[in-house]
């Protein structure tokens, strides 16, 4: 069984209890087989059980094990690559829908969890962006009159309930919300069970071919045959190429620290910036969270998260006087399409019957719930005004320059064959730590673990052959071109890779 995607915990970790299910151990069949049991997973699945579909749900971690167990739960239309830009690359029409789209996402998971009485903490609240950088006022001025013709409830204010960004002005965003991401999943899962559905953890699959059926294959040697198969895996196994050239992965940071109940006002906070900060709040019984994230890098290509996670506590401490503890630090990591919108739909290689939701760019929770919603209409034979708009196949002209930037870095990270590897010698690396050694002409990623035995495997990434990088605080083996992660002996975290490091031969 695959461990959880990461060392560290978030918050949510510890307020769900077990979040594991039988692993498939025969053959099944399903109207729908659903690969992935994050929120883009278990919604889909919702909603399909619920319309009457047999759905069957195999993820390899535990419900949640992935990244809706890491997120920070903003649910949000105030889109981080900002109206301006989505109007440029995807026109007045995309921009709208795309307002459209997350503001239905952010009330079909209000409608879930009053329906399915879910204990999950969700609230409406309000979300506050404020400016960065010189021309910064300049620049939200020109994102509130965008984001109004796409049809969103925005206002300029100058009383945000608190600032944490050393100012006043700011848009206020209506109608946001939040949400333990963890909590919800679990009232999924059960509602999902009662509608007849079947999860299966600790269930890695290893292949999807498509067809009529779709058979899915796992590594226990058990297959599923269904009509459909969506994968929504994070970063799609079933597409080896066409999404990850458009597409970056990045890690981000979160720390959540104890406040006083009340003394932050219940609300979201971001700030103007690339990377940038977003705050928010998580009410509790004795004490309120304040959550704070940021500080992201491209994965794979920086080796300080830890100093990273004490700035972000260092600025909390700074901005928010009344910060008694920081409790949890944690890491995630984020699809950043080249165009800012998540790819739903068909799988781009054409593989028959076989679907993909991927490309969250920090918006998981709601482009997860649109691709349950937009996947639900496709396998149902019905129009959904979003196809067009989130069509894994589609190039935008405007995103041209970011897809240009990114494939060269992917093209960058290849010379790392060249080099000649962290340290020269095994007996180099500490305990519970792992170096790339060169031997040869082979690249070696090796671990040592804390009792002090060494684990080799090759460094290339087994999805095109990148040499991999340590990931000393989630003590994972990270790939720096599309974002595949490997725990210390090999085994994967993330797709889009699908087999484990290889053993030296
Ligand atoms: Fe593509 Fe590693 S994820 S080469």
């Amino acid at each position: 069984m695959r461990a959880e995607s990461g060392r560290t915990k978030s918050l949510w970790h510890g307020t769900v209890g077990d979040l594991s299910r039988p692993t498939l151990e025969s053959d099944a069949r399903a109207d729908v087989c659903i690969v992935g049991a994050g929120i883009a997973g278990m919604m889909t699945a919702y909603l399909l059980a619920r319309a009457g579909r047999k759905v069957i749900v195999l993820d390899d971690g535990p419900i949640g094990g992935g990244e809706t167990g890491r997120t920070t739960a903003h649910l949000s239309d105030a889109l981080d690559d900002r109206y301006t830009d989505l109007e440029r690359m995807h026109g007045a029409d995309g921009a709208r829908l795309a307002a459209s789209s997350h503001r239905a996402a952010i009330q079909r998971i209000a409608q879930v969890v009053e329906t399915e009485s879910i204990d999950c903490d969700f609230a409406w609240v309000d979300g506050y962006l404020f400016p960065s950088g010189r021309d910064g006022e300049e620049r939200l001025w020109e994102e509130m009159e965008a984001a109004r013709r796409a049809g969103v409830a925005v206002e300029m204010a100058e009383d945000p309930p608190y600032e944490p960004f050393g100012g006043s002005m700011c848009l206020r965003f209506h109608r946001q919300g939040r949400v333990n991401s963890l909590k919800l999943l679990d009232g999924l899962a059960l509602a999902v069970e009662r509608c007849g559905g079947r999860i299966h953890t600790g269930t890695h699959v290893t292949a999807v071919h498509g067809g009529s059926p779709v058979r899915i294959e796992t590594a226990s040697g058990a297959t599923v045959l269904a009509s459909s198969c969506v994968t929504a895996t994070n970063s799609p196994i079933t597409d080896y190429v066409v999404t990850h050239v458009k597409q970056a992965p990045y890690r981000t940071f979160a720390i959540a620290a104890r406040v006083p109940r009340q003394s932050v006002a219940d609300a979201l906070y971001w700030e103007d910036a690339d990377p940038y900060i977003y705050i928010r709040v998580q009410p509790g019984e004795s004490h309120d969270w304040l959550i704070v994230g940021g500080e992201d890098y491209k994965t794979g290509q920086k080796d300080d998260d830890a100093e990273r996670l004490d700035r972000l506590a260092g600025w909390t401490r700074e901005r928010f006087p009344m910060v008694e503890a920081v409790e949890y630090r944690w890491s995630g990591q984020v699809l950043e399409p080249a165009d800012g919108l998540a790819f739903i739909g068909p799988n781009p290689d054409g593989a028959e019957n076989v679907f993909i939701i991927t490309g969250d760019s920090g918006h998981g929770m709601t482009h997860g719930t649109i691709g349950a919603m937009l996947l639900c209409d496709m396998v149902s034979g019905r129009e959904n005004e979003w196809s067009k708009l989130y069509d894994p196949k589609r190039v935008r002209i405007g995103a041209a320059a970011d897809l240009a930037r990114e494939n060269l870095n992917v093209a960058v990270q290849f010379g790392a064959w060249l080099l000649p590897g962290d340290v020269p010698d095994e007996t180099d690396i500490p305990r519970g730590s792992g170096r790339v050694i060169r031997h040869g002409a082979h690249m070696l990623a090796v671990y040592r673990d804390d009792a002090g035995e060494v684990h080799q495997h090759n460094a290339a990434c087994t999805h095109m052959k990148c040499i991999v990088n340590w990931n000393d605080l989630e003590k994972s083996w990270d790939c720096p071109c599309h974002g595949s992660r490997f725990g210390p002996t090999g085994d994967v975290l993330n797709g889009p890779a699908v087999k484990p490091l290889e053993r030296p031969s």
